[in-house]
């Protein structure tokens, strides 16, 4: 799919304040720092559509961009930085909580694993509670650039037994790089072949 238009469209901190124009939304969750934010920049080839940072805890809001005219992408704050103030956590998970349980557009929430890393129990925990609750999820393994191919390609098999103790049938997966551009096709067909369902 070709992304030819690429619009910020609003911020939220509830799901009753979000664009009111009704079109499917394809959503971006995982670890604080995990690079949401720059996948999305990636996608749409828009180096500072959404906002970045080295420092974690930086999407403190739902943000919807508008692509083609007939979706959106949507970034959401990251989970599981200890270093935010009580009160700042609390709000960012019923940010986080509310969007994902009450937002009825959301065609898929894709939930993004560094892939330097082992899953963590926070993500193993998160895809079990989307499981659960029925929200159609993927995965998608972040910064593929800082790893070898055969590290990448281990790691990944390591995740995929991990998360095969609880799932019987594993969600779709990727791997993506924003410094490279990988994934980008893999992603936007995905959500291509989703669109072309709902139509
Ligand atoms: P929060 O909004 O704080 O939850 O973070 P986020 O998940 O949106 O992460 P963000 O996109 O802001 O990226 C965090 C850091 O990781 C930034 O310094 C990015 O440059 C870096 N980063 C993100 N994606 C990649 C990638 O694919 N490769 C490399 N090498 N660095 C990346
Ligand atoms: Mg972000």
């Amino acid at each position: 799919m070709k992304i030819s238009e690429a619009i910020f469209a609003g911020s939220s901190a509830r799901v009753t304040q979000k664009p009111k124009r009704k079109l499917p939304e394809f959503a971006f969750i995982g670890r604080s720092n995990v690079g949401k934010s720059s996948l999305i920049n990636m996608l749409t080839g828009k180096r500072r559509l959404a906002m970045t940072s080295s420092t974690p805890g930086k999407t403190k809001v739902v943000n919807h961009f508008l692509i083609n005219d007939s979706w959106y992408l949507v970034d959401l704050p990251g989970y599981g930085y200890a270093k935010l103030p009580d009160r700042m956590r609390r709000e960012l998970a019923e940010v986080i909580r509310d969007y994902i349980h009450n937002s009825e557009e959301m065609q898929m929430l894709f939930v993004l694993v560094d892939s330097r890393h082992d899953i963590g129990k926070i993500d193993i925990d998160f895809l079990s509670e989307l499981g659960e609750n029925g929200i159609p999820c993927g995965i998608i393994f972040t910064k593929a650039d800082k790893l070898g191919p055969v590290a990448l390609a281990a790691q990944i098999e390591k995740d995929k037994a991990i998360l095969s103790e609880t799932w019987e049938e594993l969600p779709p997966m990727f791997a993506s790089s924003s410094e490279k551009g990988r994934g980008r096709d893999e992603i936007l067909d995905y959500i291509d072949s989703i669109l072309n369902c709902t139509k």
